[in-house]
């Protein structure tokens, strides 16, 4: 008998994005297989965000799209879950206004999805959703991860911050560590399955381990990480720039498996607003941590996230994000419009920018970001990268595609009697330089079939 099909759409970050893998895993186990396309499945999962009004519109417009699937198949079960479903508010817009969705899931109880499709299967439309997991995190939990060299593994769970703009806090709670011998344990099972790179995943993963009773921080357990055999590059993200200590960056600079390479969100430039942001560090902390990092790592690549057009930025403002970009000289930033977010502080910040003014703010200021991640690329040409494979490329069968340690997209060809393994490590000459990618070529001391 063939398996019943599911199909399973991520909307956020990388903690939405591990979440499915969750969801993914579980079906799984009760039998499931993954479908091409949502018209063959017999459940559809959407795993939303609402980090951004655009995020919540497009799950909107998914919904309304899968509406004849639903009514040409009564049977198939239609389930929305993640962050945005941890809001009253867009509940009740589900509820009332989408009567075909059967199953709501919150962030705290994703655990509880084979109980509760069961409940569907015999006929309720069940909308769970808890305020936070009193029962701590569960563990080993069944997980179907896409890819085999690499794996996202969560650390720490929901933030503390409240930065003034930001909804994270309040649908995803409060911080929470795994214990360092459980997140221990899940690495060394995934080298000896053959995962060579992991990402270490937590809003704020620089105050890790604050909660528990364990002596243990964050540069510590990349220590202890860094010791699993058969892992060869570890990642992690987010960090917060108030908690990134002197230790981290020594840790960063001496254990070896760690990449030279550190998403640093600012935010702005401008220390009036990252105070109306709450923050809680100014320009100048910025850009002395930045010094830092890079006495201790010179050739560290540094990425960020900036919010153009928070309530009462002026164009002075503005243009101190611009002087900080151009000072940092970022290898990349992801940039967005300020979207105010019902239930946070700043939603009810006087001054909102004029429309046409973010808009045109965050043109001007991806002019300069994409200036200085081209530069940034193009000091790599001629130089020798070792990368770690990732297999063929989107684009085509005949080129493959690996990363940095400094996570830079590289695309190279095989030579024809030389073949590859996603997670091997190759060293390549840069040959080509453009903003987003790189072209490499192999190197003859690789050739090998
Ligand atoms: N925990 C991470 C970020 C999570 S959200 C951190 O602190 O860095 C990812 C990014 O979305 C943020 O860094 C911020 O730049 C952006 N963001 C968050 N809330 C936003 C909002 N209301 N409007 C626009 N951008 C927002
Ligand atoms: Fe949001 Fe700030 Fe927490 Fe990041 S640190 S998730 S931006 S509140
Ligand atoms: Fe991530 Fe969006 Fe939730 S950014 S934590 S999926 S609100």
């Amino acid at each position: 008998m063939h398996r019943k099909l599911y199909y399973i759409q991520t909307f956020g970050c990388q903690m939405n994005d591990h979440d499915s893998q969750v969801l993914a895993g579980m079906l799984e186990e009760l039998g499931y297989a993954q479908a091409n396309a949502p018209e063959e499945a017999s459940i559809i999962l959407l795993n939303t965000c609402c980090v951004r009004g655009n995020a919540e519109n497009r799950l909107y417009g998914h919904l309304g799209n899968l509406k004849p699937l639903k009514e040409a198949n009564p049977g198939l079960i239609l389930g929305v879950c993640g962050c945005m479903v941890q809001q009253a508010s867009e509940r009740e817009k589900l509820e009332n206004e989408y009567p075909y969705v059967d199953l709501v899931i919150g962030t705290h109880n994703i655990h509880r999805l084979p109980v509760l499709l069961s409940m569907v299967m015999q006929g309720q439309r069940v909308f769970e959703v808890w305020d936070e997991n009193k029962e701590g995190i569960p563990e080993d939990l069944p997980i179907l991860r896409p890819e085999s060299h690499h794996a996202l593994v969560t650390i720490m769970y929901g933030c503390n911050n409240f930065c003034s703009y930001c909804i994270v806090p309040h649908v995803r709670g409060r911080e929470r560590s795994r214990k360092p011998e459980d997140i221990l344990r899940e690495i060394r099972n995934l080298a000896d399955a053959g995962v060579s790179e992991i990402t270490l995943l937590g809003q704020n993963v620089n105050s890790y381990g604050k909660d528990l009773e364990a002596d243990i921080d964050f540069s510590r357990l990349l220590a202890m990480v860094n010791e699993v055999p058969g892992i060869k590059r570890i990642r992690f993200t987010t960090s917060h720039p108030k908690d990134l200590s002197p230790s981290l960056i020594q840790a960063m600079k001496n254990l070896e498996k760690v990449c030279e390479h550190l998403h640093l969100p600012v935010q702005s430039g401008s220390t009036r607003i990252l105070q109306k942001m709450n923050r809680k560090y100014t320009r100048e902390d910025y850009l002395n941590l930045v010094r830092s990092l890079r006495e201790a790592i010179p050739d560290i690549a540094l990425t960020t996230d900036i919010i153009v057009g928070f309530p009462g930025e002026t164009e002075e403002d503005f243009l101190d994000t611009v002087s900080l970009v151009r000072e940092v000289g970022y290898d990349g930033a992801f940039t967005f419009i300020y979207s105010p977010r019902i239930g946070t502080a700043a939603a009810s910040y006087p001054d909102h920018v004029p429309e046409e003014e973010k808009k045109d703010r965050l043109y001007r200021l991806n002019e300069v970001v994409n200036a200085f991640a081209y530069e940034a690329n193009k000091q790599l040409l001629g130089s020798i990268q070792e990368i770690l494979v990732e297999g063929p490329s989107e684009k085509s069968a005949a080129i493959y595609q690996g990363r940095t340690g400094s996570n830079k997209l590289v695309h190279f060809e095989l030579p024809a009697t030389m073949t590859v393994k996603p997670g091997q490590e190759l060293s390549l000459r840069i040959v080509e330089a453009k903003t987003w990618t790189l072209t490499g070529e192999v190197v003859e001391k690789d050739f090998k079939s």
